[in-house]
């Protein structure tokens, strides 16, 4: 049981590193209007991504497991896959953020569903991270939502 946790666990961790790339990168090459202002947010949810992997790997470690141990791993194992931005456009780097966030999600709650009963620390930690990535996640969509209304009053398109 703690082997196959252990697994679900680096997967999640894996998903975490691909994630903070996916902010990390989107901010640096981020093209239009409000780029700055959104750029910035996307760096802290960057942050919050490594402080993800953190636990992550703490819990690993306690569990007498090994985090991955190479960046090389990570598309092997990850239940999301990362999307090389081709489009820098706000929204779609946007878009790719929050399809991101929505994998987390779903990878989450499967994590959770099994570790639940299994080993107490997991379960409360495993879910106040499932909290902030629903809380990201929605945070983006509404970006998305506020950008493309005040470009609607302007008459242009997000
Ligand atoms: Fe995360």
């Amino acid at each position: 049981m703690e082997r196959k946790l252990i697994e679900l666990l680096n997967q999640a961790l894996a998903d975490e590193w691909l994630s903070y790339y996916c902010f990390w990168i989107g901010a640096k090459v981020m093209v239009g209007h409000m780029r700055d202002e959104i750029a910035k947010e996307l760096e802290e949810m960057a942050t919050e991504e490594l402080k993800h992997a953190g636990i992550l790997a703490d819990k690993i470690i306690e569990l007498g497991g090994t985090p991955v141990l190479t960046p090389k791993d990570w598309h092997k194992i990850a239940n999301c896959s990362y999307e090389v931005p081709k489009d820098f456009s706000v929204k779609s780097i946007l878009f790719q953020n929050i399809k991101s966030k929505q994998s987390a999600v779903d990878a989450y709650k499967e994590l959770i569903s099994f570790s639940k009963g299994k080993t107490s620390c997991n379960h409360e930690s495993l879910a106040n991270i499932l909290e902030e990535e629903i809380e990201q996640k929605d945070y983006l969509i509404n970006m998305v939502e506020h950008i493309a209304k005040k470009n609607s009053e302007k008459g242009l398109r997000i």
